[in-house]
């Protein structure tokens, strides 16, 4: 037996190695050929292009519907654990492309940071901006990786800007790149000016790639650096110390600035150090406030409290054969334990926590203890819906999850009357576990569902049909975006080609054509706010 002051620095320790982010980025900006160098300098793969199971045909742990191999597309939200250089790093996926929904956004309050990766020829994208405002809002703290600087792109003082601007945010250069495209051969660290020049290797990327470091002043005298480079480096350095923002690690643990570094993940050109610099700068899980049954806040220290948790995602049939459910469980603090019994805050009793696992690695494998950051997937018997807080305590309920901005929109019914009273309870329970948000329209009560990303439609479907028996027909409806309104509805003056309706906890939201029109409505509605979470 462990005293308990063992057990309290083993717990401390633990915490501190954690670094719990995911990574915010549009399709093909590199989130993957990143995710794969973080694993092949972590030193959990030997050569690169083994893990990419996206487009490559591999499948995946998360491949676990139907209609997902039929697309080759991985639907909810996993995690990965693995070590790397004195840390433990638990990175959130956050599916793009297709299958962009609601889970992307609420695995981002399960990251105690994000990393934002921009594609350099393309800048600032619609999804990066999406998902970095839901960073900003939960005030999670964002680097910033300058992708492809081995292809022609724009010049790296536009692509500063573009963020600043895009984002609302400071950005300060930590390194600065040497030459551009075909030429790009190095970085310049700015605190310390020291360069480093990269070499391909026989294998491209998939292993390591070699360094040679020198100071600023002998960067000339290499001869892969011509002239031209060098006065292009010397001036947009001067450049960025008088101009540039300054960079601090409470500002930037306060979101108030993002470190934006230069690199190639598919040539590994500057990779090594940008990681080095992320297991650093980035935070060890932190204090959540949950509130107390007496209505009081509770700031629950990660250390200090007992084990807690609560649900991020929930995932349906994850396992074709057994067709079962798994939660995902971030801990926020204590030591879990397989089988530990806790208790479930909504339900008002006691559970096991009975075969939990983690996707290391994309394997599935058993989790016998966990710590504050860390996920976990518990085989769900139904006691699960997103929010839940579970904890050894009891007495307490972390803050509910915001529901996000849906932009799709559509009229659903069953194609069999007959069938009405199991679509009903098969919508209900798959808006309880926040497949997709179910609206009623103010002035005929009729049911609207509406999502973030069109799959979440697609998975409703597929669900009904497969879990309740019932087809369904989808009328989609012409609205774009969407906001709930504070101030009472019956002076809103609302712009055509919109909509009011009321979500599932009786909050009046407004539907919108385009977000022209949503600018039109704040325009002419001062007097009342319209929020983009709710
Ligand atoms: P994603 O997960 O963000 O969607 O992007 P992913 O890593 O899959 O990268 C998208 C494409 O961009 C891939 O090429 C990938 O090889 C390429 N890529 C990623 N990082 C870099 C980089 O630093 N430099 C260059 N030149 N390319 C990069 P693909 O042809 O679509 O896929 P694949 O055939 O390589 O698998």
């Amino acid at each position: 037996m462990m005293s308990d002051t063992t057990m309290l620095s083993e717990l401390a320790i633990a915490t501190r190695q954690r670094r719990t982010f995911a990574i915010i980025s549009h399709p093909d900006a590199g989130k993957t050929t990143l995710t794969e160098k973080l694993l092949l300098y972590s030193g959990l793969i030997r050569t690169a292009g083994m893990v990419r199971g996206r487009k490559g045909g591999k499948t995946t742990a998360s491949d676990w519907m139907g209609m997902e191999q039929e697309r080759g597309i991985s639907i909810t939200a996993s995690a990965m654990q693995f070590p790397y250089k004195g840390t433990v790093i638990n990175l959130l996926d956050t599916p793009g492309h297709q299958d962009f929904s609601e889970d992307t956004y609420r695995t981002l309050t399960a990251a105690d940071s994000a990393i934002m990766v921009i594609d350099a020829a393309k800048g600032v994208e619609t999804q990066t901006r999406k998902l970095f405002a839901v960073c900003r809002m939960r005030r999670i703290p964002v680097l910033t990786l300058i992708n492809k600087m081995d292809l022609p792109g724009r010049p790296p003082l536009d692509l500063m800007t573009e963020v600043e601007q895009a984002l609302s945010i400071h950005a300060s250069a930590v390194n600065w790149p040497i030459g551009s495209g075909s030429d790009f051969v190095g970085i310049v660290t700015r605190a310390d000016s020291r360069v480093q020049l990269f070499s391909k290797t026989m294998h491209g990327g998939s292993t390591k790639v070699e360094t040679d470091t020198l100071p600023l002043t002998e960067l000339g005298a290499h001869s892969r650096v011509s002239e031209e480079m060098l006065a292009q480096v010397q001036h947009d350095l001067e450049l960025l110390d008088i101009a540039g923002n300054p960079f601090t690690r409470e500002d930037f643990l306060n979101g108030e600035v993002t470190p934006v570094f230069f690199a190639s993940a598919l040539t590994n050109f500057g990779i090594e150090s940008f990681l080095d610099a992320f297991v650093e700068l980035a935070p060890s899980p932190g204090a959540r406030s949950a509130d107390r049954d007496d209505g009081t806040e509770l700031t629950v220290d990660p250390i200090e409290m007992p084990f807690s948790a609560y649900v991020f995602k929930l995932q349906a049939n994850m396992n074709p054969k057994h067709r079962d459910s798994t939660a995902f469980l971030r801990v926020c603090s204590g030591r879990f334990q397989r089988d530990m019994v806790v208790k479930h805050h909504r339900l008002g009793r006691d559970i096991r926590l009975a075969r939990p696992h983690s996707l290391v690695a994309q394997e599935r494998s058993t989790v016998e203890e966990a710590y504050p950051g860390d996920i976990i997937g518990i085989i769900n018997p139904g006691v699960f819906a997103i929010g839940d807080t579970v904890s050894l305590t009891g007495g307490f309920n972390f803050k509910p999850l915001p529901q996000f901005q849906p932009e799709i929109f559509a009229r659903l019914r069953p194609t069999d009357v007959g069938k009405r009273k199991a679509f009903d309870k098969g919508v209900t329970q798959m808006a309880q576990e926040g497949t997709v948000q179910i609206m009623r329209s103010l002035h005929d009560q009729e049911i609207l569902i509406a999502a973030v990303g069109r799959l979440q439609f697609d998975v409703l479907q597929y669900r009904l049909r497969q879990e309740y028996r019932v087809e369904t027909i989808l009328d989609a409806l012409p609205f774009s975006c969407s906001a709930w309104l504070d101030g009472d509805p019956s002076t809103f003056k609302s712009p055509s080609a919109s909509m009011m309706v009321k979500d599932q906890r009786d909050r009046v939201v407004v539907l919108f054509g385009d977000q022209l029109m949503k600018t039109i409505a704040r325009d002419r509605n001062p007097d009342h706010v319209l929020r983009e979470m709710g």
